[in-house]
């Protein structure tokens, strides 16, 4: 059976920062709430006529790049994303054709929310598993901007716009350790964008289809569910905390981020954090820590790494893997 290791990490954010000075000029907030409330500091946006797929392209060109390999060399493309740019095609099929690629493998888009990449890693990695892929472009890119309600202080100040990627290469030995996917629809009302093409498409086409959420109870549940994948991670790999090198959460609140942390024992130093910079880009925030704390140098070849992640529906899972 064949494994998958990554040989190369790539990510983009759009140009535009959002500072939370500009937000308390937008809706009735502070800066001290938000930062203290979340750790955000600041957040990209997106220019209007930047979509999904530009940031896809850039951050899986700069994955490539690292990687070696020409985008023809690639048999698979996932997407994990909640913001495409159509109702159809996928991202993933976009960029496949921006890659030049063409009769190519399969190339198919993931939505999962925040948990996205980590669902679409999993995927990816099945395939590999069973020998149906070689070389594989993993990619979580979003453009939540773009559903956030620019007057709603509950969400505005959460979320940001970006993409990461990683090529994904076959190997003898992992790579890609294990992966753990949750999943309670049970849950669905407390994070959602309402409105889609099969229910309040009126609310698509007035431009009102935003994200709502029950901030506390969200992150009551977000927090007890992470700690418990982790355990669950370690449980079914054998290890203890001692084993693990780094934790890269989602991106979504330092306070929760802080509380996994805690569940691991890990110093916030093993933690790599972009919260503070980025918001919570959903599908995207694991891949772009990821890549920034791969080309700064932190993360070194051979270190057993803990992604983790929980988004709407609710979803939640992790990836546990030797860089
Ligand atoms: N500025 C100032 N006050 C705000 C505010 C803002 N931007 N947003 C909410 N508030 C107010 C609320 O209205 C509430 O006021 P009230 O007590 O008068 O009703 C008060 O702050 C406290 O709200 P609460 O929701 O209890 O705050 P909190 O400490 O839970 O922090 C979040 C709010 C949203 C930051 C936090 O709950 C969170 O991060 N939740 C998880 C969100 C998340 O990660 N979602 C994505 C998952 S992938």
């Amino acid at each position: 059976m064949n494994y998958a290791r990554v040989i190369g990490t790539g990510s983009y954010l759009p140009q535009k920062i959002l500072t939370n000075t500009e937000l308390v000029e937008m809706v009735d907030t502070t800066e001290e709430w938000i930062e203290s409330r979340t750790g955000i500091r600041e957040r990209r946006i997106a220019a209007s006529d930047e979509r999904t797929s530009d940031l896809a392209e850039h951050a899986s060109r700069r994955a490539l790049d690292i990687a070696g390999i020409t985008p023809q060399e690639l048999d698979l493309i996932v997407v994990a994303t909640t913001t495409p740019d159509h109702v159809f095609p996928s991202v993933a099929c976009l960029l496949q054709d921006r890659l030049g690629i063409h009769n190519g493998g399969p190339a198919f888009d993931v939505q999962a929310v925040c948990a996205g990449f980590v669902y679409a890693i999993d995927v990816a990695n099945r395939f590999f598993r069973t020998g149906a892929s070689q070389k594989a472009l993993v990619v979580g890119a979003e453009t939540f901007s773009r559903i956030i309600n620019w007057t709603d202080r509950n969400t505005c100040i959460l979320f940001g716009d970006g993409a990461g990627a990683v090529v994904l290469e076959a190997a003898p030995e992992p790579g890609i350790i294990s992966t753990h996917l949750h999943a309670d629809g049970k849950y669905h009302e407390l994070l959602n964008v309402p409105a889609g093409v099969s229910a309040n498409y009126e609310q698509v086409l007035k431009g009102e289809a935003y994200t709502q959420m029950q901030g506390s109870e969200v992150f009551k549940w977000a927090v007890k569910a992470l700690g418990d994948i982790v355990d669950e991670t370690l449980a079914a790999n054998n290890l203890g905390k001692s084993d693990i090198d780094w934790l890269i959460p989602h991106q979504a609140n330092i306070r929760i981020i802080n509380a996994t942390a805690k569940k691991l024992s890990m110093a916030m130093d093993q933690v790599i954090v972009t919260v503070d910079r980025h918001g919570n880009t959903s599908a995207a925030s694991i891949p772009l820590a990821f890549d920034e704390a791969v080309r700064d140098g932190r993360i070194q070849r051979g270190q057993t790494v803990i992604m983790e992640g929980f988004g709407g529906g609710f979803t939640w899972g992790s990836i546990l893997l030797k860089y």
